[in-house]
């Protein structure tokens, strides 16, 4: 028999992008460098040696992407500010064209009864703080706190929803420690050093925004959190698997909402630690008004001697499927991970800022593009947030990554997780058999399985 799954009323469904990742326009009005723009004309540094150059021409046509979203009945669109847009040299004079950019979508969207729902941070730093040591130097922090409060004077008397960064772990350890996203360093030490700026600079700008829109915001960060399972039933890789849970997720979680970075990991780092000054996890654990989720797949792991510092190597389970990306489809991850932080941090809301996958997508001879693969992945994903929601988890809203397919860093435009199908010769673009779905869930406010 199918089953409705309802959803509370004022559930914010929703859909996310990024400023790189789809904007496009990345020397126009006035815009300075960004880290991603150096590293993507870098050769060697993306797969299909493209660039976000022109990436979904979202900057031009910005009006036509909200028109989109209101077709399909979105109520809330997650999008991201791009900091040397609004400030070319990172700090400074400000771009007004850059900050116009944002303001007119912004009024566009609440035109169309769509919540805007802001990102200040999601990865392109300007290239003319990088030249001062970026994350690396303790006094981005500031930099961060100035350059949100230009973007809060000016949007904070519309925009409710705010989050400070977008997966401050993957910014740490992917562009500073393994060198795969820009900057590309390769230093472990820095990306730990780092992992505390990024932390530092959320403490300043939750003040920032708390008095800059003057308590009515809704802010948050949003993380990359998983659910870590052992590969066996062994003490060692139950022991491995809390290590690789500390790493991905207690990392970030515990400053958060505890002021303190996890014991166990901190004694296995060494001399590895970040330094921290008085007064840092004091700043770093401010209230928040909300929690945002990313996630896309579990981690599944075993005890490794040569597995570096943490002695854990990942394991790829056998019998399951997996989406373009080579994740793990699997659902009850989430549900899993939304009643342990309800369970061990107790956000006052959590909010699904991401889930969603990548596949192959076709335009068929129909002209459609049939992504059946991609409707079964979020539903699946919906029934287990669902679950979580009726034992009790706080949570708000879900965001779809992404509205439309577009630039995946590394990978440059070979991953598609668009709802919307991007023809990228000619920017048409296509609402996949998914985007028709989604549109159907929102208007019954659940889904039928
Ligand atoms: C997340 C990023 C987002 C997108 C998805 C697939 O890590 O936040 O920009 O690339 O992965």
């Amino acid at each position: 028999m199918p089953k409705f799954y309802q959803f509370p009323e004022g559930f914010l469904w929703g859909v996310a992008t990024s400023s790189y990742q789809i904007e496009g326009a990345w020397n126009e009005d006035g815009k300075g460098p960004s880290i991603w723009d150096v590293f993507s004309h870098t050769q060697g540094k993306i797969a299909d040696g493209s660039t976000g150059d022109v990436a979904c021409d979202h900057y031009h046509r910005w009006r036509e992407d909200v028109a989109l979203m209101k077709e399909l009945g979105i109520k809330a669109y997650r999008f991201s500010v791009s900091w040397p847009r609004v400030l070319p040299q990172g700090r400074g004079p400000v771009n007004s064209k850059g900050l116009d950019f944002y303001d007119r979508l912004v009024d566009e969207l609440l035109k169309n009864g769509i919540e805007p729902f802001l990102t200040l941070y999601h990865w392109d730093l300007p290239q003319a703080l990088q030249d001062f040591g970026g994350w690396v130097n303790r006094d981005i922090a500031k930099w961060f706190a100035d350059y949100v409060a230009v973007v809060a004077r000016r949007l904070g008397d519309r925009v409710r929803w705010w989050a400070t960064h977008n997966e401050p772990w993957v910014v740490a350890w992917i562009g500073h420690g393994w060198g795969e996203h820009a900057p590309g360093l390769r230093n472990p030490r820095c990306a730990l050093q780092v992992a505390h700026h990024l932390l530092l600079s959320h403490g300043l700008a939750v003040e920032v925004l708390r008095d800059a829109t003057g308590g009515a915001a809704r802010i948050g960060i949003v993380l990359n959190l998983t659910s870590v399972h052992p590969a066996s039933d062994t003490a060692e890789d139950h022991a491995a698997a809390h290590r690789a849970d500390g790493f991905s997720n207690r990392w970030f979680l515990d400053p958060l909402f505890w002021g303190s970075y996890p014991k166990d990991l901190w004694e296995g780092f060494g001399p590895m630690v970040p330094e921290v000054h008085p007064g840092d996890m004091a700043c770093i654990s401010r209230r928040l008004d909300f929690l945002g989720v990313n996630y896309y797949t579990r981690a599944v792991v075993a005890h490794d001697a040569q597995g570096g510092p943490l002695q854990v190597k990942s394991v790829r389970p056998e019998k399951s499927a997996y989406t373009e990306m080579g994740w793990e489809i699997y659902p009850q991850g989430l549900y899993e991970l939304l009643i342990r932080l309800h369970r061990d941090y107790k956000p006052a809301t959590i909010i699904i800022t991401e889930n969603g996958a990548a596949f192959a997508d076709v335009v068929s001879a129909d002209g459609r593009v049939h992504d059946q693969p991609r409707i079964d992945y979020l539903r699946d994903h919906l029934v287990q947030a669902h679950r979580a929601i009726r034992e009790g988890v706080p949570l708000e809203g879900y965001f779809v990554w992404s509205l439309m397919d577009n630039f995946e860093w590394a990978h440059g435009y070979t991953k598609r997780f668009g709802l919307v199908y991007v023809d990228f010769s000619t920017q048409r673009r296509i609402p996949k058999d998914s985007a028709l779905w989604y549109r159907d869930v929102i208007a019954a406010n659940g889904l039928t399985v």
